[in-house]
């Protein structure tokens, strides 16, 4: 499906997205017979345009998809991956659903709260950490599993949670990437994945499919 010429109107929703942004969401509302299917994907769009999504990246959205700015806003909170605030520049997520509870997830989001100085649920004063606990990540037999950023790894301990954080807050690395974590970090991991990943994240937004966080210059980037 070809990119859309968006119209006046959907042009001056969002006039302050790059150029790379309109791109992708011209290209992204293409994919769809109706745009309004296109809401969910054109939430991470502005997401990557702000880091969270803000009340005129919903507004913009809104313009895009048709939809009325209630609908948009039940969607972008109704999903806990719609960020809704400024996060950290490094969002942990531990998930602490069955299997990993029964790893040791509450010793492993224990570890990650006590070496980045912050609980569960909240953002580091310096704006350097984010935590959060996360229901399951579908990698169970990879339990206990940690992301940073959604660039996940498997088999994680408390040490080596901590470790983690470490590496984050001495070499605060512009992007991340699951292949390198799961290597210094990781243990046992649910299978083979088959692939290598390449793609690594910058931002709470996935680092795969249309989106690309690590493709994209951000204000992280020096
Ligand atoms: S319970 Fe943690 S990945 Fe499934």
């Amino acid at each position: 499906m070809n990119p859309v010429q968006l119209n006046a109107e959907e042009l001056e929703a969002v006039q302050e997205w790059s150029e790379s942004s309109q791109t992708l969401a011209r290209e992204i509302i293409g994919r769809y017979p109706d745009k309004r299917s296109a809401v969910m994907p054109l939430l991470y769009v502005s997401m990557l345009e702000n880091g969270y999504v803000t009340a005129d990246g919903m507004s913009a959205v809104a313009v895009l998809t048709g939809l009325t700015g209630a609908q948009v806003q039940a969607v972008a909170s109704f999903y806990s991956m719609y960020k809704r605030e400024e996060l950290g520049k490094y969002l942990v997520s531990v998930c602490t659903s069955i299997s990993c509870f029964l790893l040791g997830a509450d010793d492993v989001l224990a570890a990650v709260e006590d070496e980045t100085g912050v609980p569960d649920g909240e953002t580091g004063t310096d704006g350097t950490f984010t935590v959060e606990h996360v229901e399951c990540n579908g990698a169970c037999g990879g339990a206990p599993v940690v992301l940073v950023n959604y660039e996940m790894v498997e088999g994680v301990t408390p040490d080596k949670a901590r470790d983690l954080v470490q590496w984050l807050r001495d070499g605060g690395p512009d992007v991340v990437n699951t292949e390198e974590m799961q290597k210094l970090f990781g243990g046992k991991k649910s299978f083979d994945w088959g692939v290598n990943e390449t793609e690594g994240a910058v931002l709470p937004v996935p680092a795969f499919g249309p989106y690309g966080s690590s493709k994209k210059v951000t204000r992280w980037s020096s």
